[in-house]
């Protein structure tokens, strides 16, 4: 699928303006473009229990889910995410948002870096997923 990552760093930076971070000052947005082709968004949220603190990465996964949809695999997954400070310039995600989003479009996931388009396989290398929990469990 054709990626306008103008465009979608962009949306995550009209997003970004909207953010509640008043306690670390640096907002950030997400924008990410699912298999079926539709832009999904999330902003971070802070607390003044900073440990409380949303990553945007965070509300752009809820929104994933959260959203109305036919429950095709397409719709539920994400092929590319730009993620930007308040400044419009790109910010790689961090490492429990990584794992986030590797749930949410596994490690050929497209992520935009100033570099251009990284893999999040790259990002996030002999991650922990699914199987590493059905294969280890107890009883198995
Ligand atoms: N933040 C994100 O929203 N995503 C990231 O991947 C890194 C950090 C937010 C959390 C907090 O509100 C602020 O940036 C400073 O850490």
């Amino acid at each position: 699928m054709e990626v306008d990552w103008p465009g979608l760093r962009e949306i995550a930076t009209e997003v970004a303006a909207r953010a509640y971070a008043p306690y670390s000052g640096l907002r950030v947005g997400a924008a990410g473009l699912t298999g079926s082709g539709q832009i999904i968004t999330g902003c971070n949220v802070e607390n003044a229990s900073y440990g409380l603190t949303l990553c945007a990465e965070c509300g752009l996964v809820n929104a994933l889910h959260a959203r109305a949809s036919t429950g095709s695999e397409s719709e539920k997954s994400l092929v590319a995410v730009a993620v930007v400070a308040g400044d419009g310039d790109p910010l790689l995600p961090c490492g429990r948002c990584r794992q986030l989003l590797l749930e949410a479009g596994g490690p050929r996931l497209l992520v935009d870096t100033a570099q251009g388009p990284v893999e999040l396989g790259n990002l996030l290398p002999a991650a922990f997923t699914g199987t590493d929990l059905s294969m280890r469990r107890d009883g198995q």
